[in-house]
């Protein structure tokens, strides 16, 4: 038998389940793949803690370094998150000539560069097909499937628990706070839900993409993000009657400026595909000249989607291992230009509570057109001091957006900008 000896560094959500299936599940992984994959030891906080599955003869310690060092720890699986010691750990492992396999998206995002360096040099495998998307296979895909096609957008609802925040409060009227405990509740949200809702966490996974796809580093300091916790039930109705559905998305695009990647809520046309996804189901949808478009969805979040895709990766590493084989980084990246965002084209639905008087919708056209930015449409409701203006723009440079807001911010005639959200589109 081809027995692999795996540390785990952790055990919680993702971890735990991975063990259980590693227990439960391991005569039929046997029996698929020749692999006899045997859990040596894993590394948690707090061993005192209940775990909610069994895990006879596997030492739990909390001494990290020890398990990653162990000559019985073939492979090591790193989900406990974030960077510091996880970061450490990993390069331990590589710099040992151990493969890893990661969950680890913030660790990716952010050190993922020198750790896929660090990787090549040990010439073993470094693989985080969990990292953006939970049960979809999609880092595959991108740096191996579709490593020929000149991919020009990579367009991403690539984190469950504000997915799930927003279906819940636009399909059943649910309160942001109510939605945000359900989803930790079900296990989607992170350690520190201020990384979903922030947009932190889809930044993190966009930056992923966005290296993958456009074979270059994008580092997480160049993907601007902005999270859901200002929208509002207001705004999602609003949306609906314009015929948008609100999402957070991930953009990934080769502009004529650069490389862009950035996380923001968007209206999006409701037939658009990605309007379609609801709940903690992640969607990539990719776009190239000769694939045209095509659309990965599935579970994005959750122990056991998460836990299948991490052992698809133990199982690749594993099968590497016993091939002996020197393993090659699945994409190389060349430096390239990196678009700054406010060159980018974006467009944008603002909402404005007006006093309803002759003269207002001028001054406010004029604050639009001084920045340069065209009107695509106007719609009003309420009369007098209770007016409110919903206005969607054509496209214009991001920068000239945030001018138009500015000049319209300080208009006497504005009581407030009470909204104002990009709209992705395929129209001007
Ligand atoms: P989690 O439930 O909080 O589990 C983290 C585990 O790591 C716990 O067992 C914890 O020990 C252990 N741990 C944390 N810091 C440690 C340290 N310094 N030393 C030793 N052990 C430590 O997290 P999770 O939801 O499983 O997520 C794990 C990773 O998967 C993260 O990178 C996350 O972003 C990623 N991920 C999660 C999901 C998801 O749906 N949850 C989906 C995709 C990717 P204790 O149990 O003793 O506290
Ligand atoms: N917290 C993440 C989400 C987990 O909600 O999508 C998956 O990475």
């Amino acid at each position: 038998m081809n027995t692999i000896g795996i540390g785990l560094l952790g055990a919680g959500t993702v971890g735990g389940t991975l063990i259980h299936r590693l227990v439960e599940e391991h005569a039929a992984i046997a029996a698929k793949t020749g692999l006899d994959l045997q859990v040596r030891s894993i590394a948690v906080r707090d061993p005192s803690k209940k775990r909610p599955f069994e895990a006879p003869g596997i030492a739990i310690t909390t001494d990290a370094k020890s398990l990653v060092d162990d000559p019985a720890v073939d492979l090591v699986v790193e989900v406990m998150g974030g960077q510091d010691p996880a970061g450490e750990l990993v390069l331990r492992a590589l710099e040992a000539g151990k493969p890893v396999v990661t969950a680890n998206k913030e660790l990716i995002a952010a050190q993922g560069s020198e750790l896929i360096a660090a990787a090549e040099r040990s010439g073993v495998a470094l693989l985080f097909e969990a990292a953006v998307g939970g049960g979809i296979p999609i880092i595959r895909p991108l740096s191996e499937t579709l490593a020929g096609e000149r991919i020009t957008r990579v367009m991403g609802i690539v984190n469950g628990t504000t997915n799930f925040i927003l279906s819940r409060m636009s399909e059943e009227g649910t309160a942001y706070e109510d939605a945000l405990q359900q989803a930790q509740d079900l296990g989607y949200a992170e350690p520190d839900p201020t990384a979903d809702v922030s947009g932190a966490d889809a930044a993190a996974k966009a930056a992923i993409l966005a290296s993958l796809g456009f074979g270059t580093w994008v580092g997480l300091d160049h993907v601007p993000h902005t999270g859901i916790t200002d929208i509002t039930a207001t705004d999602i109705r609003y949306a609906a009657n314009l015929g948008y559905s609100i999402k957070l998305l991930g953009i990934a695009e080769d502009t004529s400026a650069g490389v862009s990647a950035r996380v923001h809520p968007v209206l999006l046309p409701t037939d658009h595909p990605l309007a379609a996804i609801r709940g903690a189901t992640n969607a990539i949808f990719i776009e190239g000249p000769a694939i045209d478009e095509l659309l990965f969805a599935g579970p994005g979040a959750g122990g056991d989607p998460t836990a299948t895709a991490v052992l698809g990766d133990v199982i690749d590493a594993a099968r590497e291992i016993l091939a002996g084989a020197q393993v090659a980084p699945r994409i190389r990246f060349a430096p390239s230009e990196l678009a700054d965002f406010g060159s980018v084209p974006t467009k944008w639905y603002v909402r404005l509570e007006v006093a309803d008087e002759p003269g207002v919708l001028a001054q406010i056209a004029a604050a639009f057109g001084e920045a340069a930015v065209s009107i695509k449409s106007v719609w009003q409701e309420g009369t007098d001091d209770e007016a409110t203006l919903l206005i969607v723009t054509h496209r214009a440079k991001e920068t000239q957006q945030q001018e138009a807001l500015e000049r319209v911010r300080n208009l006497d005639c504005v009581n407030r900008v009470a909204a104002a959200i990009r709209v992705e589109s395929d129209e001007s």
